[in-house]
C-alpha cells in the first residue's frame, strides 16, 4: 500500500484496513495453504476415483468423481479471494504433496484404503476451514462467510464417506 500522496480515502476498519495488514498478510498465508490442500484434493480425487477395481467400488468412484469440480471450484473461490486480499495465487512450483493417506493401495480392490484416505483428508479440511473461521472472526466475515460454504460441502463429503465406511464394517470387511 502506499501512503502520503493519494487523494483516496483510507479504510479504517475491516480485512483491507491499513492497521490489519499483518493480520491480512497471515490470512492470505492460511487461504494459500487451504488453495493447496483443494488442489491436492483434486489431484487425489481424480487417481482415486479412476483406479479402485471392483464391484464395491463403484459407488465410490462415482461420488468421488463428482466431487472432483467441487474441490476445484473451492481451490477457484481461494484463489480469488487471495487476490482480492491483494495477494498473490502461488504459482505450481511452490506445490508440496501432503496426501500420504490417499496414495494408490497396493491391491486396487482396496477400497477401504480409499475411503479412509477419503475421511482423513476432509477431515484435515475441516480442522483448517474452522482454524479460518476463528481467525477471520469479527475481522473478515466476507472471507469467513465464503469458508463456512467450503466448511458445510466437507462436512457434507466427511459424512457420506464416513457412511460408506460403516457399511464396510458392517460387512466385516473394514
Ligand atoms: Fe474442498
Ligand atoms: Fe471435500
Amino acid at each position: 500500500m502506499t501512503t502520503g500522496t493519494e487523494t483516496t480515502p483510507t479504510l479504517d476498519r475491516g480485512v483491507l484496513s491499513e492497521d490489519n495488514e499483518a493480520k491480512r498478510e497471515k490470512l492470505i498465508d492460511m487461504l494459500a495453504k487451504a488453495y493447496w490442500m483443494e488442489m491436492e484434493t483434486v489431484m487425489s480425487y481424480i487417481t482415486n476415483s479412476v483406479n479402485p477395481d471392483g464391484v464395491r467400488a463403484q459407488e465410490i468412484v462415482e461420488s468421488l468423481a463428482g466431487d472432483i469440480q467441487e474441490e476445484l471450484g473451492h481451490a477457484q473461490e481461494l484463489a480469488r479471494r487471495i487476490k482480492e486480499l491483494w495477494g498473490v495465487v502461488p504459482g505450481s512450483m511452490e506445490f508440496q504433496a501432503e496426501q500420504t493417506y490417499l496414495q494408490p493401495p497396493e491391491r486396487q480392490t482396496d477400497i477401504v484404503h480409499v475411503v479412509k484416505g477419503v475421511i482423513a483428508a476432509e477431515k484435515g479440511a475441516i480442522e483448517f476451514y474452522n482454524e479460518i473461521v476463528d481467525f477471520t472472526d469479527g475481522f473478515d466475515l466476507v472471507t469467513q462467510d465464503m469458508v463456512i460454504g467450503i466448511l458445510r460441502d466437507e462436512e457434507g463429503h466427511l459424512r457420506l464417506f464416513e457412511g460408506f465406511l460403516r457399511e464396510f464394517e458392517h460387512d466385516g470387511l473394514a
